[in-house]
């Protein structure tokens, strides 16, 4: 198969696409490299991506890119570019994330309708489309009230999603990623900060009590369920939650980091950020009826892999 994948150089990006090209596929992958990170980062998400043949890399915004080239042969379109991060989609940076998740999919939506031969388009959609839910774990089919500026936009384009399946057939599949973790991981999020501290010995900062509950997921789990949406044929517009099945505080992740880096962090609580929910927690019964997917690895398991990554990438700055 041929696959384009969007925002190829970032966390779940890259995953993906290394995955892709070892089961044997051909991946096209985009990405701006904007500025969100280090793009160093991104650089180095790329590399073994690069020397691999099957793997063409397209430097442009998905918004100025000739999609119709880009998409001929394409079967599946995994579509993980966007603005993300919760906490900095306020004030002026709105348009950013406007332009990045909504303005962005609607042109990837309609090249694909264009392009027939798509079997199947996954998008990347999140758990911040529910905000602080009616109950959990939540169900596909509760209601979805953001309670971020980036909620919005993410749950706009699956809005998107959905309505160009209804209208005119185009094989979209929405999944709503619970706080994706893992090697790689975005640097603004809690564990890469979280892993990097015990690594170098520098103090954490927390947002809130620290009570806040989470149902993080481990990045080969998000990975295989894209793989599986992909070489289903559930209907045109499904949404599922992909959550890794966690329920745990961030205050009792940082135990379990204590554990697992055999240190003591020195942590600090300052005040919540506007637009983080208190909990997520989503439930896995529809994709795991549909799909045959369940997560695989363990909290404990998965953080064990995130702090050994953050030791080999982050302690040359201990030489400081
Ligand atoms: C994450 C991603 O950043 C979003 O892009 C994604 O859409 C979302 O998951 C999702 O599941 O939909 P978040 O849950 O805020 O959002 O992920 P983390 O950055 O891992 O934060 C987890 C918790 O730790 C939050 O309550 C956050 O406030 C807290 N945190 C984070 C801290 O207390 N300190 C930090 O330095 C970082």
């Amino acid at each position: 198969m041929r696959a384009f994948v969007t925002g190829v150089a970032g966390f779940v990006g890259s995953s993906l696409a290394e995955r892709l090209l070892s089961d044997g596929h051909e991946v096209i992958g985009i990405d701006s490299f904007t500025d969100y990170y280090e793009i160093a980062r991104k650089r180095s998400n790329v590399e073994s991506l690069l020397a691999n043949q099957r793997f063409t890399l397209v430097e442009e915004d998905v918004l100025d890119a000739d999609l119709d080239a880009h998409l001929g042969g394409v079967s599946w379109v995994f579509h993980q570019a966007g603005q993300p991060g919760v906490r900095k989609s306020w004030g002026s940076e709105f348009a950013i994330y406007t332009r990045a998740n909504v303005d962005a999919t609607q042109q990837l939506l309609e090249a694909v309708r264009r392009n027939g031969h798509v079997t199947r388009v996954v998008y990347a959609s999140s758990s911040s489309v529910y905000g602080d839910a009616e109950r959990y774990p939540t169900l596909e089919t509760d209601r979805p009230q953001p309670m971020s500026p980036y909620g919005v936009t993410k749950l706009a384009a699956e809005h998107l999603c959905s309505l160009y399946a209804a209208n005119f057939g185009v094989p979209t599949v929405s999944l709503r990623y619970f706080t994706v973790y893992g090697p790689r991981q975005r640097s603004d999020m809690a564990f890469t900060r979280f892993t990097r501290a015990a690594a170098l010995g520098d103090p954490i900062t927390i947002y809130g009590t620290g009570e806040q509950i989470r149902d993080f997921t481990f990045v080969d789990d998000v990975v295989e369920a894209n793989i599986r949406a992909a070489q289903s044929d559930v209907a045109p517009g499904s949404v599922y939650n992909v959550a890794g099945g966690s329920s745990i505080s961030v205050n009792d992740v940082l135990s379990l980091l204590e554990g697992i880096s055999g240190t003591q962090l020195n942590v600090n609580y300052i005040e919540k950020i506007a637009g983080d929910v208190f909990r997520t927690g989503g439930s896995t019964e529809r994709i795991s009826r549909e799909l045959g997917w369940a997560a695989k690895v363990p909290l404990e398991t998965g953080l064990t892999r995130h702090f050994e990554w953050a030791v080999r990438t982050f302690s040359h700055e201990l030489v400081r």
